[in-house]
């Protein structure tokens, strides 16, 4: 019998680092569906297509093949863009083009068969609440803006992407506004997630505490 990790969080937690420290103790398919989004928010910029076009957003969206390597690489029809959906004009819009309800629904079915047959851990927004309801565990991972601004400063600086500290600190500001207020998929709390607060835990420890409630 498949199972699926499921793990929600604002942006920054330390989802996208811990879901790949499982997934490899555990051995594990991940999925990192920020990273669909982000294809989709990348192809729209490529395609010279405006936020306020959501019929030619989700037109596009419908077309893309996108796929993930075992190493965790993300392919937009056939191409590695790994870095590229991590720059400032992809992060930028992402939120907005996640929004769509058309993109997300067309997403969440991509989603849903990337895990098909497959015991995977998934990590995004609505994993536990929409895309995996019922997945046989259920996390949300917290941490306060200020630690999460840090991370994603450092994360920055190891990918060669310049960034000012009080810009990330308003961009995850209004990404969490954003995210927590979308009419469809929003980022929640719920009664049956375990909510664990990364703000004072090491990688490690963090890891430690999902192993150990797995187990
Ligand atoms: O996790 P991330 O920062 O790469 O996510 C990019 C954006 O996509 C973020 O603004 C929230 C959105 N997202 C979403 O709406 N639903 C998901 N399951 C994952 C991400």
């Amino acid at each position: 019998m498949n199972y699926v990790i499921a793990i929600d969080g604002p942006a920054g937690s330390g989802k996208g680092t811990i879901t790949k420290i499982v997934a490899d103790k555990l051995n594990l398919v991940y999925i990192d569906t920020g990273a669909t989004y982000r294809c989709v928010a990348l192809a729209s910029l490529r395609n010279n297509i405006k936020l306020e076009e959501t019929d030619k957003i989700i037109n596009l969206a419908k077309t893309l093949d996108i796929d993930f390597d075992v190493n965790g690489h993300t392919y937009l029809n056939g191409e590695d863009v790994s870095n590229l959906i991590r720059s400032h004009e992809v992060t930028n819009i992402v939120s907005p083009v996640s929004s769509i309800p058309e993109v997300r629904e067309i997403m969440v079915d991509l989603q849903r068969k990337m895990a098909n047959n497959k015991n995977v851990i998934m990590e995004g927004r609505d994993i536990t609440t929409v895309v995996f309801p019922d997945a046989k565990y259920k996390f949300y991972l917290d941490a306060d803006v200020m630690e999460r601004a840090k991370r994603r400063f450092k994360q920055n600086e190891e990918m060669g992407i310049e960034s000012n500290l009080d810009d990330i600190i308003e961009s995850i500001k209004k990404r969490d506004y954003n995210d927590m207020h979308k009419p469809v998929g929003a980022l929640k709390r719920t009664n049956d997630q375990i909510y664990i607060d990364t703000t004072h835990l090491t990688i490690d420890e963090v890891v430690e505490e999902i192993l150990k409630n797995i187990k």
